[in-house]
């Protein structure tokens, strides 16, 4: 069987490397796994006033996520937790009440930073976003990508084999996880 990813990435910076790092695992991923890469960068605050006539991006989004079987989370480090605009999208598909587009789907986070502590603040924050709102994350392995900077070309291409590897590894876990809890 043949199952669908949204990737969200909490960066919107053009030259992410979260984004980067999105794009190798996509492509190195096992086929039976498809994949969507869902914009979150125009999504509104959310504001529960709206929720009576809610804006097309909340819709979007939530449609979007509905329509996957499983969710692959890549998040910088913002100040040791997750970007507001990370955070915004988690809030606006939890919504409303009962309705919440995330409510059972598997996931996976990697947390992709320039520095040492390679995320953990936000890879963890998510995690407990995510036990909240009963998507299962994988446990193992977990995904620290740390020094990120020095693991890219110029070109955008990853030219470090080891992280290759390890995201490959990754990738497989990931398939049967999804292939395990997704319903
Ligand atoms: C950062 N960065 C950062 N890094 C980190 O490891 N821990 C942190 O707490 C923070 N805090 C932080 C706050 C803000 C507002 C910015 C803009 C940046 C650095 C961050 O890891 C780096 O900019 C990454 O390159 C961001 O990911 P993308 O945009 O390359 O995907």
């Amino acid at each position: 069987k043949n199952y669908k990813i949204a990737v969200i990435v909490g960066s919107l910076r053009k030259e992410s490397f979260n984004l980067k790092t999105a794009k190798v695992l996509m492509d190195i991923a096992p086929k039976s796994l498809s994949f969507d890469l869902i914009d979150i960068a125009d999504i509104p605050m959310y504001n529960q006033d709206l929720e009576a006539n809610p804006p097309k991006e909340w819709v979007k989004l939530r449609d979007k996520v509905r329509a996957v079987d499983a969710l692959l989370f890549l998040t910088p480090e913002y100040n040791r937790s997750v970007p507001g605009v990370l955070k915004n999208a988690l809030d606006v598909g939890s919504r409303p009440p009962g309705k919440s587009c995330w409510d059972g789907k598997p996931g996976a986070v990697v947390s992709v930073s320039t520095g040492s502590i390679s995320g953990f603040g936000a890879n963890h924050h998510l995690r407990q976003s995510l036990t909240f709102l009963n998507v299962p994350a994988m446990a193992q392995p977990e995904a620290y990508i740390g020094g990120v900077a020095e693991l890219f070309n110029e070109e955008g291409q990853l030219t470090n084999d080891s992280t290759k590897d390890f995201l490959t590894s990754f990738m497989e876990a990931f398939e049967k996880w999804v292939h395990t809890n997704a319903h």
